[in-house]
């Protein structure tokens, strides 16, 4: 069953965020090839999901799908990934019609799970979009659930373990009923973009779901935003601050939330692979204790974080929400965290030298700290 599968959050990558619907098989190679010749790949990095835009025009005379001519050989292209230690992700919709107004899987679910599993697909993301004009005004928690529970049944049926994502941006609760369906994540939002204020109301929210999360079962709030992205190959850098880049990885780990790379990774610059291969903060997302962190302090300037990890360790994520370097005084006790007996910066990998009963920090516009302390 799926709680088997993603015991810690998923790692890899995603083709929305850059290349939207102009996504080509090529395209997704070059990121996956990147991935590997940048060493993205030894940190834990393995998905290669295919976002929306590789459907064909139409099914083929028995039903089944096929690929438009970006496309040429999905088979071909699974056994590649394969073969370099990447998994495949591929992506649908339970409506006649995806978000891009490609091909969806209605009444085509069993069809389309075996393809995927003779494809060799490790990952599904299925998406509401069109799937509202069949549930019509029907808002009720049952009518979310039925088209994924057919798409669960079918994947569930297949010989491969497949990933199963939903996404259909929170509607019902879902984190109340992903679990019922078998999901191993669902999108708790609608789609984040390259902004602070995007990056703000998505990620800030996220707290309130903290029960949800566990393994094989998690808050999704969307793809990451660092590097060069675009949504429709019209590549940019991102508009996030390299400091508002720190507060969304630092968020993002502390949410136990799936990591997935939006951007061109052919592209990538030096300091985004050092944002994604500090391996101290991803393994506060990896936690196997499959924690999401606890928000344990908020004012109208900052908010406070942690994360219960494994080793009885606790990683605490500092966040200014404000345009101004702001100091911030951490007290130990106050944080019920009891006698600190070490205290590491994450992001610097280095111990604090001397630990007293708070600590003092000025925290740079919409910028973070993230340590771990015991
Ligand atoms: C929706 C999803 C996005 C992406 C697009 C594809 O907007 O939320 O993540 O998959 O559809 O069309």
């Amino acid at each position: 069953v799926g709680d088997l599968l993603a015991l810690t959050p998923a790692m890899g990558w995603n083709s929305w965020n850059c290349w939207g619907l102009s996504v080509t098989a090529d395209k997704v190679k070059s990121s996956a090839q990147a991935l590997i010749d940048k060493g993205l790949i030894d940190h834990g990095w393995t998905y290669i999901n295919i976002d929306d835009g590789w459907e064909s025009a139409s099914r083929n005379s028995d039903g089944t799908i096929g690929t438009n001519d970006k496309f040429p050989d999905m088979k071909g292209l699974g056994d590649w990934l394969h073969s370099h230690g990447l998994k495949f992700g591929i992506y649908s919709s339970p409506g006649t019609l995806t978000c891009g107004g490609f091909l969806g899987s209605l009444d085509h679910e069993s069809q389309d799970a075996e393809t995927y599993n003779s494809w060799g697909v490790d990952y599904l993301k299925h998406d509401w979009c069109s799937y509202g004009k069949v549930a019509g005004n029907d808002t009720s928690r049952e009518a979310y659930v039925k088209p994924y529970r057919v798409m669960q049944k079918a994947l569930r049926s297949q010989p491969r373990d497949i990933y199963y994502s939903l996404c259909q941006y929170g509607m019902g609760d879902v984190w109340k009923w992903g679990p019922d369906v078998d999901a191993n994540s669902w999108r708790t939002t609608g789609d984040i973009t390259d902004t602070w204020a995007s990056l703000y109301d998505i990620g800030f929210r996220q707290y309130k779901l903290s029960a949800f999360a566990k393994p094989g079962r998690w808050n999704d709030p969307d793809m990451l935003i660092v590097g060069r992205v675009g949504w429709s190959g019209n590549l940019r850098n991102t508009r996030l601050t390299p400091d508002e880049q720190y507060t969304h990885i630092t968020l993002w780990s502390l949410l136990s939330s799936p990591l997935l790379i939006g951007c061109d990774i052919s592209q990538m610059d030096d300091f985004t692979l050092s944002l994604l291969t500090n391996d101290e903060v991803i393994a506060v997302n990896q936690d196997v204790l499959g924690r999401q962190a606890e928000r344990v302090f908020a004012n109208d300037d900052y908010q406070v974080y942690i994360k219960q990890l494994a080793d009885g360790s606790k990683a605490i994520g500092v966040f200014n929400l404000t345009e101004v370097y702001k100091p911030i005084v951490l007290n130990w006790n106050s944080l019920n965290l009891g006698s600190v007996k070490q205290v590491r910066d994450l992001w610097r990998q280095k111990d604090l030298n001397e630990i007293k009963s708070h600590w003092s920090y000025t925290l740079a516009p919409h910028g973070t700290v993230m340590l771990k302390v015991r």
